[in-house]
């Protein structure tokens, strides 16, 4: 009876310590992402994906991208349709063949610790950190992406 108590609360443990490391979108993610991307991804200023692609010029001129404020917009940036974009945009030039960052690296913080700090935390949010795009990208690839609610 005693081992088995001691048991079920190793197992009790174990398990409340694995969601205590978890990282997700509303705990993590959102906070970030209002601080630090809203200002040009937001939902009052910027549009959806395809309607900026179709008016790219007027976007970029008003110093806009592409709406990205909810859970739902920003993983399509992850997993499909648009494969890869995030880490591409958000590595710090470790993850990239060419060794340089991605262009909105520079807007996870103002000084680099604090890049440092919250590129971590996307890339536990987003768990397989692949900058491949669609065309390259296996089952594996996708079945590692874990973006947690
Ligand atoms: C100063 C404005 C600005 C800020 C702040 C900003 N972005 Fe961007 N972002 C843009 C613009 C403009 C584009 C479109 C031009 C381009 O592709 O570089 C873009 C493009 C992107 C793309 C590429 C989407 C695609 O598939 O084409 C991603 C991903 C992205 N941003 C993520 C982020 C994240 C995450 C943050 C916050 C850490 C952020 N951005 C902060 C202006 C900004």
């Amino acid at each position: 009876m005693k081992n088995a108590i001691t048991a079920i609360s190793l197992i009790v443990l174990a398990a409340s310590a694995a969601s205590a490391q978890e990282t997700t979108w509303s705990g993590s993610i959102k906070g970030i992402v209002e601080k630090h991307c809203l200002v040009c991804h937001g939902a009052d200023s910027a549009p959806e994906y395809p309607l900026f692609k179709k008016e790219k010029e007027k976007w970029l001129t008003k110093g806009q991208g592409m709406r990205m404020d909810s859970y739902s917009h920003l993983v399509s940036f992850v997993g499909w349709p648009n494969t890869g974009a995030m880490m591409r945009r958000l590595d710090d030039g470790k993850s990239s063949k060419d060794g340089k960052p991605g262009n909105m690296y520079q807007h996870l913080g103002s000084t680099e610790s604090e890049r440092q700090q919250n590129l971590g935390l996307f890339k536990a949010w987003i768990g397989n950190w692949s900058l491949k795009r669609w065309s390259d990208t296996t089952k594996d690839d996708l079945i590692g992406i874990k973006v947690l609610y």
